[in-house]
């Protein structure tokens, strides 16, 4: 979903971060629109390096791309946290004196505000005009809650903790995703079944053990996201991911999401859902070996040092490009430690060749770097080798890139 958040002049946008950031890691394009006022309590760096773009108080930058309009016709959902009485009372009256006040005139996406001021100002009989008016215009509420305040008063008027608005939002947005998008598939994917898997296996050893990896899930559902927010059906295997990284999928209408633990539960649920689509896209990290004979009890200490006997797992991906029907694009992903990018791009190259997919999306991964992280930083190579695109940025950013490669490759 493209996110705006739009942030007043009070302290509690000091929370709002961590409302930017979880919506960041659960797949959502998000865009930070802060009053001036705002960048007094949190600067515009703090907002860029959680949303990943950039961020503007004004009118009149990028004016060729008619920024101003275009994230208010952009977003899915907007929220105010915090929302400012000043900033209440601009809305009501329709000013549109920065950003944030023509976003909000622009869009015709669900509004939620999160109002936070002291209780005096709350309850002013301004205050609560302008938010009876809000809220008679489709305008969603969510708080204040009643609690200390700044300055050592207590009552209504606290900021509703960033969990809780989120969910909120999410509530809302749902209910207007599912009446407005299922009805308007548009987008260069629309009309194309694609399906993604994402996450890690686990190999069981014995009922409390498994061999398993750092997959966090996050790259394979933004390309799921991503693919059904271009108009595309999609089905996403999922393995295991990281807690909240499925939210957004689970709730997009054009997404069903199959949960899998092993490779065989993944490939039983690939080879199903490619039977039916367009694009393949083997995003997940597949256990290349499981233990031969899963123990039926725990493996105990005085029993000694166990030795697990390995089999290998199928190559899922290259079963997939052996029964690859007439048109369909499967694409594989390399995940690959290298010490110089020469060495990066020779071992794509040789898994290019060796997995025969039409498009191989090769990263580097590291202790610190590829896995679990909300950034990646890929080039995508066709089954020669050849370098058709680069692309860094967050997982999502990068999930587009590997689109739109898809649909240059499409006849
Ligand atoms: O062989 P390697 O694991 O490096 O290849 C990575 C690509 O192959 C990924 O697209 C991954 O999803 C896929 N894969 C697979 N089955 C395996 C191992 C990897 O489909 N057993």
């Amino acid at each position: 979903m493209f996110v705006v958040v739009g942030v007043t002049g009070g302290i509690a946008a000091y929370k709002t971060v961590h409302l930017v950031r979880a919506l960041v890691t659960n797949g959502h394009e998000v865009h930070v629109v802060p009053t001036e006022n705002a960048l007094r309590f949190v600067g515009a760096t703090t907002w860029e390096a959680v949303s990943r773009h950039p961020v503007t108080t004004s009118v009149h930058d990028d004016v060729s791309e008619v920024r101003h309009v275009a994230l208010g016709t952009s977003a899915d959902l907007v929220i105010i946290a915090p929302a400012t009485a000043n900033t209440l009372a601009k809305m009501a009256a329709g000013i549109a004196d920065d950003l944030l006040g023509v976003t909000l005139l622009a869009t015709a996406a669900p509004v939620v505000v999160a109002p936070a001021m002291h209780t005096a100002m709350w309850e002013h009989a301004a205050t609560q005009a302008n938010i009876a008016a809000l809220r008679a215009r489709g305008v969603h509420v969510v708080g204040p809650v009643d609690g200390p305040l700044t300055g050592g008063d207590a009552g209504p008027g606290r900021m509703t903790e960033p969990d809780e608005i989120l969910s909120a939002a999410l509530r809302i947005s749902d209910v207007a995703v599912r009446g407005i998008v299922d009805a308007t598939a548009s987008g260069d994917l629309s009309g194309l079944t694609v399906a993604v898997s994402t996450g890690g296996t686990r190999e069981p050893i014995d009922p409390v053990r498994y061999l398993g990896n750092r997959s966090s899930g996050r790259q394979g559902t933004a390309l799921a996201l991503a693919a059904a927010d271009r108009g595309a059906e999609v089905t996403l295997v999922a393995a295991h991911v990281d807690d909240g990284v499925l939210d957004a999928a689970l709730r997009h209408p054009r997404i069903t999401v199959a949960r899998v633990s092993t490779a065989a539960e993944l490939q039983e649920g690939m080879t199903d859902a490619a039977a039916r689509a367009d694009v393949v896209v083997m995003v997940a990290a597949v256990a290349d070996y499981r233990v031969s004979a899963v123990a039926p009890t725990k493996l105990r200490k005085e029993d000694g040092v166990p030795s697990l006997d390995l089999v290998p797992n199928p190559d899922i991906l290259a079963g997939l490009v052996a029964s690859r029907r007439p048109g369909q694009i499967v694409v594989g992903f390399a995940a690959e430690t290298a010490s110089t990018d020469a060495e990066l791009v020779e071992r794509g190259r040789r898994k290019a060749a060796r997995k025969g997919a039409d498009l191989l999306v090769v990263n580097r991964v590291d202790w610190d770097r590829g896995f679990e992280g909300v950034d990646n930083d890929i080039l995508i190579m066709d089954a020669d080798g050849e370098i058709l695109a680069e692309a860094s940025g967050s997982k999502r950013t990068v999930a587009d890139a590997v689109w739109d490669a898809v649909i240059a490759r499409r006849p």
